[in-house]
C-alpha cells in the first residue's frame, strides 16, 4: 500500500514568483519567509514523496464566478501552469498521477462527497508557487493531484465539512494499491483581506493559535462557521480551510505526527505568511506517542 508520509501547509501569494523569479531570497523584506522552508526542503529530500496531494483554492482561472464547484479533483496527466492576471513568470508544466487521482475520486465519491472531475486543469499561483518553494529545481521530482475546494465564491463549504474531505483523502491515500510515497500540500492564508474596508486586515493572534492547533488540536478550527472564520481571519484568510485539509488528510489510523518545523512572518504582500511541515509517524511511534500523551 502507498505511504502517506506527511504534510505541509503553507501561504501562496503572486508576489513570491516574482521574487523567486527576481532571486530576491536574500533580501531583507523576503529573507525571514524564504528562511522557512530550508528545513523542510531537506526533511523532504529524506521522505521523498513521489506524488503530492495539494489542496487549493483556484482563484477564477477554471472556475469563474458563473460555476464555482465546492469540491473539485483534477484528472489529468499533466497540468498547465496559467494564472488569473498577476503577471508572474509561468512555470513548467507538472506531471500528474492518473491512477492516484482516480482511486482518490472513486473512494471519496464512495463516501458521499460530490466531486466536480477534470481530466483538463490549468493550476494557478496557488498550487504552482508552493511546489516551487519547496522543490526549487527546474524539473519539478514529485507529480501531483490538484484538489480544489472553493474559498472564492460564497457558500463556502464548512470547516468541519473541509475536514471530513482531507480525512477521506488521506485515507484513500492510505489504501491506494501502490509502493509510491505520497505527501499532501494544503496552500492558503494564514489571515489576510484583499478588498474592502478591512483590507490589509491582519490576525496575528489567531494565526498563532490556529498554527499551535495543527500540531495539537487538529479539530480545533472546526468549531468556528465560515462567517467567523471570515472575521477572524479575513475575507481571504478563510483560505486556512486548505490547511485543514491537509492536517485531515494526516489523521487517518495510525495519527500520531511529528512538527518538522514551522514558520511564521508578517507580512508579505497583504497576508500573514506561514508554513508548516508535519511527518506521519510509523505505528510503534504513533503507540507510543498516544501512550505517553494519555499518561
Ligand atoms: C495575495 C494573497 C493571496 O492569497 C492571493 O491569492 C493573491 C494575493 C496577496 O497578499 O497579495
Ligand atoms: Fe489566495
Amino acid at each position: 500500500m502507498a505511504q502517506l508520509i506527511g504534510g505541509v501547509a503553507t501561504s501562496h501569494i503572486p508576489a513570491i514568483g516574482g521574487a523567486i523569479h527576481k532571486g530576491l531570497q536574500q533580501e531583507a523584506y523576503w529573507k525571514p519567509f524564504f528562511d522557512g522552508f530550508p528545513p523542510i526542503r531537506e526533511w523532504l529530500g529524506r521522505a521523498k514523496p513521489d506524488v503530492v496531494v495539494v489542496f487549493y483554492n483556484d482563484h477564477g482561472l477554471n472556475f469563474f464566478l458563473d460555476k464555482m464547484p465546492t469540491f473539485a479533483v483534477g484528472a489529468a496527466a499533466q497540468y498547465e501552469n496559467a494564472d488569473e492576471g498577476w503577471g508572474i513568470p509561468t512555470l513548467a508544466p507538472y506531471r500528474g498521477d492518473l491512477d492516484l487521482s482516480w482511486h482518490i475520486i472513486n473512494s471519496v465519491t464512495a463516501k458521499d462527497f460530490d466531486l466536480v472531475t477534470c481530466q483538463e486543469m490549468q493550476i494557478d499561483h496557488a498550487c504552482t508557487l508552493p511546489l516551487k518553494l519547496l522543490w526549487p529545481e527546474s524539473v519539478c521530482p514529485v507529480s501531483i493531484v490538484p484538489v480544489c475546494i472553493n474559498t472564492v465564491q460564497f457558500p463556502l463549504p464548512s470547516a468541519k465539512r473541509v475536514y471530513a474531505l482531507g480525512k477521506a483523502v488521506g485515507e484513500a491515500v492510505k489504501s491506494w494499491n501502490s509502493d509510491k510515497r505520497v505527501a499532501v500540500l494544503g496552500t492558503g492564508g494564514l489571515s489576510h483581506q484583499l478588498d474592502g474596508e478591512r483590507a490589509g486586515f491582519i490576525n496575528k493572534e489567531f494565526d498563532l493559535q490556529f498554527l499551535d492547533s495543527m500540531v495539537t488540536n487538529p479539530e480545533w478550527a472546526t468549531q468556528f462557521s465560515i462567517l467567523e472564520l471570515v472575521e477572524k481571519t479575513g475575507t481571504q484568510g478563510v483560505e486556512l480551510l486548505m490547511w485543514l485539509a491537509m492536517r485531515a488528510a494526516l489523521t487517518t489510523s495510525h495519527s500520531a505526527v511529528r512538527l518538522v518545523h514551522s514558520n511564521y512572518h508578517i507580512p508579505i504582500s497583504n497576508t500573514a505568511t506561514g508554513v508548516l511541515a508535519l511527518e506521519t509517524l510509523p505505528a510503534p511511534a504513533a503507540a507510543a506517542a498516544a501512550l505517553s500523551s494519555a499518561a
